[in-house]
């Protein structure tokens, strides 16, 4: 078993790693995060509309090089995004929208400590187009799940799942803007259940463990 989330006492330090438009982002800076706070902002894409929100919300943002992969990190330069989040004291790093794989560095240091947040209940629907995905196999129930990220696309365990219907009149754009809403609530519950210092990882389970 391994407790996931440390210590139980203290602000636990949140940067969020993301490339586009930033709506999880935002309720994580927004919502009830418990211990945790949003403290940084790190994407790999200079013209990401993210940028414009952590500057509205006074959240240090920063652009910095992926390297020279398209969906992936350079090993270097995965290191130069562990080392600046080490020097603004991060404890914990939450992917919202991060279109990269991580299999370095960042998992090396913060193994057990990074999230995810995935448009579809997990293992259904992984990847790209998750919702596209959904309405293609035409499943009556979708969702979103906040997980542990792990080296593969979407595997790690499962913090919290939130559901959704898909209606006969759905399209991408409206199932997406439906699962969306849930997003912004699983990601801060996910949050504060990490900070509380109560999740522990037994194999794949995610369990909450009760105060004595
Ligand atoms: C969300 O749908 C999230 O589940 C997925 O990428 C999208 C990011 O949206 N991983 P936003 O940038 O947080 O608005």
């Amino acid at each position: 078993m391994t407790i996931a989330s440390g210590s139980a006492e203290g602000t636990v330090r949140i940067a969020v790693l993301a490339s586009g438009r930033g709506s999880n982002f935002e309720a994580l800076c927004s919502g009830d995060t418990g211990r945790g706070r949003v403290a940084l902002l790190i994407t790999d894409n200079p013209g990401a509309q993210v940028l414009k929100k952590a500057e509205r919300l006074g959240v240090e943002a920063v652009y910095m090089t992926p390297g020279r992969y398209r969906t992936r990190f350079g090993i270097e330069e995965e290191g130069e995004w562990v080392s600046f989040m080490r020097s603004r004291g991060v404890g914990l790093v939450c992917l919202a929208g991060l279109m990269r794989i991580l299999k370095g560095p960042i998992l090396e240091e913060y193994g057990g400590r990074v999230m995810n947040i995935h448009p579809s209940l997990l293992p259904s629907f992984p990847g790209l187009d998750a919702q596209d995905q959904a309405l293609r196999y035409g499943v009556k129930v979708s969702g979103c799940t906040v997980h542990y990220a792990d080296d593969g696309v979407d595997t790690g365990p499962v913090i919290v799942q939130r559901v959704v219907p898909v209606m006969d009149y759905d399209d991408v754009e409206s199932l997406s803007a439906r699962i969306l809403e849930q997003e912004h609530l699983a990601y801060p519950e996910a949050v504060r259940l990490h900070c509380s210092g109560r999740l522990a990882v037994r194999g794949r389970r995610v369990e909450t463990c009760t105060g004595s």
